[in-house]
């Protein structure tokens, strides 16, 4: 359903870039004045444990606003956040978000992680992450794919615990994280919090 509205909405604006085009990014500052208390003011989160939005993309943001809406993805302080929000809100404030500089968090690279991300571990069956996020951790906003680089690793490394016990919906992600171990994860979420 959604993804007949999203084609009705291209077709209707005549435009590539749906999501550009329906995000007011002054207007999700002040829809966003709520969010800053756990996100940060401009998206860098107030703490690790509450994911960075700043730089993501735009149509990532909305999915997850919407999934939290929905309660697809299931998390009780996001799920009332999202609650009030109109499509048009979630537009506005992924619009804002996209649109801020993530700060890079400083560390060694975590070689285990760093081969874990570019080579998978064919032992396993686990793919490198690099073929849907991007070797930089840029991601694909055509696909979906969100941006990785310079997430909080404890957030990064809470969510793949989430996707791996099956608590936080994605068919792909719950079938790669299953095959992770718990030191791979802590090792790929460090080495994602320092990519740049
Ligand atoms: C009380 C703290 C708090 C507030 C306020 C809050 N959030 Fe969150 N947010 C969180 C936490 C915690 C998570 C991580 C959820 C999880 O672990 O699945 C999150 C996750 C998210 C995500 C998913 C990020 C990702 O990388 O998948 C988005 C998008 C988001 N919040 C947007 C918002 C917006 C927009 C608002 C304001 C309308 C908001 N949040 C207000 C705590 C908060
Ligand atoms: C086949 C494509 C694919 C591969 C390979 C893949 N991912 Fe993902 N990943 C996704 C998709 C799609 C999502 C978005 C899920 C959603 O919409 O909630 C995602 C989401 C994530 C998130 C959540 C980001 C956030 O902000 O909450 C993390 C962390 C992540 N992936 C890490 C990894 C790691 C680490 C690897 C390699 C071991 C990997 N992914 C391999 C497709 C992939």
């Amino acid at each position: 359903m959604r993804v007949i509205t999203y084609l009705a909405g291209v077709g209707l604006l005549g435009c590539a870039t749906l999501v550009q085009a329906a995000g007011n990014p002054a207007e999700g500052k002040e829809k966003a004045a709520a969010c800053g208390g756990c996100h940060g003011e401009n998206g860098n989160g107030a703490a690790p444990i509450f994911p960075k939005l700043a730089d993501q993309h735009a149509s990532y943001l909305f999915k997850q606003l919407s999934d939290f809406k929905t309660q697809r993805r299931v998390e009780p302080t996001m799920n009332a956040m999202a609650e009030p929000l109109s499509e048009q809100d979630m537009h506005d404030i992924a619009a804002y978000y996209a649109a801020q500089p993530i700060t890079a968090e400083n560390g060694e690279t975590n070689r285990l992680g760093e081969k874990l991300y570019r080579s998978g571990n064919p032992a396993s069956g686990v793919p490198a992450c690099t073929g849907c996020h991007s070797p930089e951790g840029a991601g694909n906003p055509q696909a979906n794919f969100p941006q990785l680089h310079g997430q909080y690793a404890a957030y990064v490394e809470k969510t793949l615990h989430d996707f791996k016990a099956g608590e936080r919906a994605n068919a792909m992600m719950r079938t790669i994280a299953a095959k992770l171990s718990d030191a791979e994860i802590s090792a790929v979420a460090e080495y994602v919090s320092t990519l740049k």
